[in-house]
């Protein structure tokens, strides 16, 4: 049976089977809960029943003191449900909230999307649980321990897998790696999750997501994040790409374009390859320009929105222009530049925007 589970804060309710622990309903849909072992080690998960009944899923080491217990406090992690529930559980505010982690994952899957770019599928050991927000990145190192920044592609409710899209890149070592020598059922080490450019989970505003080649990976981790909550926000995606392979996940979005009411896909495709752009300074800021002015249409509506947006630095300051020309606010432009590819931090550094 499926029973509903809210909050005390009233910020958060998900429903959860009455199989399975409260922890991972939660993560599944989307909730932060702060957590460790997930196991019923740590007591971290610790919270406090409310109203409702609850079965013992499992037991654990984690002693809870008899004055604990009277006050029907439970271990999310080993505990069901057996009616709907409110409690009193904690949960990450900020990013600060979750530690920094060092795992060594193994490679489950590597899909050569394109010439040069690959989605890799790391899994964490069964042992272990990657806690991360959506929009966060990792460091993953090479076989000479030199580290190197990923946005974090796939949803926190999947803390079993992680997924990275990698543009390979002349005279990078891990995207060089990756093509030449990565294979399924090697391992690598990672650390993380870093980075604050997630979402205001506490907002209803419609959501504009904008994302500049494989700026993409942190926008899916934020729109799945988003789609597995239960929150009903109204999304347009943007998808500035360049190049004839630029959209490499161009079916992901339509489907989610078909299947969501309120999610609104709109790719921005521009024939110029990634370097011609880059190269061709001003025109290629224009061009930029041309695309995302003849597209601001859809949003003129959403005066409110928040707005995420992966990109180069200069081309972060043009979007932010136009869109504060539509009337969007400055403070609600949250802008993460693009990991994975150093090279576009200075995209044309002297280019008058
Ligand atoms: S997460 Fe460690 S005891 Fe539940």
């Amino acid at each position: 049976m499926i029973h509903r589970i809210s909050l005390k804060s009233g910020k958060y309710s998900f429903t959860a089977e009455e199989y399975e622990s409260i922890l991972d309903a939660a993560i599944r849909a989307g909730v932060p809960f702060n957590y460790g072992c997930s196991n019923g080690n740590c007591g971290l998960c610790k919270a406090q029943i409310l109203s409702g009944e609850v079965s013992q899923l499992r037991k654990h080491d984690f002693v809870i003191s008899e004055a604990d217990k009277i006050q029907s406090y439970a271990l999310m992690c080993s505990t069901a449900c057996k009616s709907d529930l409110l409690i009193d559980a904690s949960v990450a505010a900020t990013t600060s909230d979750i530690p920094v982690q060092e795992l060594r994952v193994k490679v489950r899957k590597i899909d050569e999307i394109s010439s040069d770019l690959a989605i890799i599928t790391l899994q964490v050991p069964r042992s272990a649980r990657l806690r991360f927000m959506a929009g966060q990145y990792m460091r993953v190192y090479d076989d000479q321990q030199r580290s190197h920044e990923y946005a974090i592609a796939s949803c926190p409710c999947d803390e079993k897998h992680i997924e990275f899209h990698v543009r390979k890149l002349d005279g990078d070592a891990f995207s060089n790696m990756v093509f030449k020598q990565l294979r399924v059922g090697d391992w690598l080490n990672i650390q993380g999750p870093y980075g604050d450019f997630v979402l205001d989970d506490s907002s209803d505003a419609p959501m504009v997501m904008i994302a500049f080649d494989t700026g993409f990976a942190a926008i899916k981790s934020l729109l799945e994040h988003t789609t597995a909550q239960e929150k009903e926000r109204e999304i347009y995606l943007y998808w500035l790409a360049c190049g004839s392979e630029g959209l490499y996940l161009d079916n992901l979005c339509r489907s989610w374009d078909d299947a969501l009411d309120e999610l609104h896909y709109v790719p921005l495709h521009m024939q110029r390859g990634i370097n011609e752009i880059l190269d061709s300074e001003y025109e290629g800021m224009c061009h930029i320009e041309d695309k995302i002015t003849l597209s601001l249409h859809h949003i003129e509506h959403l005066k409110n929105a928040e707005v995420y947006l992966v990109s180069p630095e200069p081309v972060a300051k043009l979007v932010e222009q136009l869109l504060v020309g539509k009337g969007i606010q400055q403070e609600r432009i949250h802008h993460e530049i693009i990991r994975g590819n150093p090279n576009l931090k200075c995209i044309h550094p002297e280019a008058k925007i």
